[in-house]
């Protein structure tokens, strides 16, 4: 890739490319021991996972969420492949018709997992399709129209439903009644992620020295996939310009190849904050004018930038609108307005 590329480039995508989903897969733990992090989660699961197993049931319906690159779909693969049952993988998008639900549902088999990724998609008709199923693992199927109409019951095999989303606010109360489980996944701590780059290194072949891990993982965005995408980024600089081990010097210039600053803000979220500040005198501004000012997808700055920014005590989301924080110009080398409002 030509180095020009680099500095605009974004590091988060909300599509994955096709390069990035073989990397994922490449990396993807298989095991609940390999999936670093997380702890609670894990130790909930594990349980559950135990008690199904004696009483030779199907787990109760799992709902995951959080950011994108924080381990859903891992974890959704790990869970099914634990309950050592096979794993169906669909959309909320992809799902357009009623039958198209039905048709997966009437497949699965006993013990099956469904996993139905961003599951805040999903239109209403076919949700509520997804409530009997659910409930009383049957297909509620209506016949003829009209007057004349009548509605059969087919019974479906027991199977447990892992639903992921990065949206939870978007998913309507009563679907997220029938989950047993609510997971929440949260951003990763520095250590967890030099210990998943580590494993990513080993898989990947690459030398990696205690300084260049501890770099990178703090330029992550505390999110592995980040660090694992920066982790090949940071192999294709040592393979073309040093002699393919990693040093810290090969680090750094991968690094700001890629135009990844010491707090692992990309171009967007620097494109973001400085069109608040500049444009919008540090705001508050509503989040449309925003998003139409930097030429940008609402939910990608919902979805992706504010979590992080706000993590990060850079941006502040108030009722009037979004504000750059006193630490956002800072972080950028801007003068602080001298008269703040205060409201
Ligand atoms: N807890 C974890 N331990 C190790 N690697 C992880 C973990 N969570 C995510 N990853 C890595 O990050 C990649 C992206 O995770 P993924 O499950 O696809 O995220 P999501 O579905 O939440 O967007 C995976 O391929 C895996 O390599
Ligand atoms: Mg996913």
């Amino acid at each position: 890739m030509p180095e020009d590329n680099f500095p605009d480039e974004r590091l988060v995508e909300p599509a994955a490319t096709t390069d990035e989903v073989v990397l994922d897969l490449t990396l993807r733990p298989r095991q609940l021991i390999d999936f670093i992090g997380q702890e609670q989660i894990k130790e909930t699961l594990n349980i559950s996972i135990q008690a199904a197993q004696k009483r030779r049931e199907p787990l109760e319906h799992i709902l995951l969420y959080g950011n994108p690159g924080l381990g859903k779909t891992t974890l959704a693969h790990i869970i099914a492949r634990e309950m050592q049952g096979p794993i169906t993988v669909t959309a909320g998008p992809a799902l357009e018709k009623v039958g198209d639900l039905a048709a997966i549902l009437s497949n699965l088999p006993s013990g099956g997992v469904l996993f139905i990724d961003e599951i805040h998609r999903l239109n209403k008709s076919i949700e509520e399709v997804l409530y009997p199923a659910l409930e009383d693992y049957c297909l509620d199927i209506v016949l003829g129209k009209g007057p004349a109409a009548r509605t059969i019951r087919l019974p479906l095999n027991r199977f447990t439903l892992i639903g992921a989303t990065t949206r939870l606010s978007l998913l309507s109360g009563p679907l997220r009644d029938r989950f047993g489980h609510t997971f929440h996944l949260n951003f990763y701590e520095p250590g967890e992620l030099e210990q998943i780059l580590r494993r990513s290194a080993g898989i990947l072949g690459v030398a990696l020295d205690e300084t260049s891990t501890a770099l990178i993982a703090s330029r992550s965005r505390r999110t592995p996939r980040i660090a694992n995408r920066l982790l090949k980024r940071v192999r294709d600089v040592a393979e073309v310009e040093g002699k393919g081990a990693v040093t810290t010097a090969i680090a750094e210039r991968a690094l700001s190849l890629l135009g990844v600053d010491t707090l692992g803000l990309d171009a967007a979220d620097r494109r973001l904050l400085v069109a608040l500040i500049e444009k919008f005198q540090g705001g508050p501004v509503g989040l449309n004018t925003l998003a139409a000012a930097i030429a940008e997808e609402i939910e990608t700055i919902e979805t992706i930038h504010e979590p992080f920014l706000m993590q990060l005590g850079l941006l502040e989301r108030t009722p009037r609108g979004r504000k750059a924080t006193a630490a956002a110009y800072a972080h950028l080398g801007l003068a602080a307005p001298k008269i703040q409002t205060l409201l």
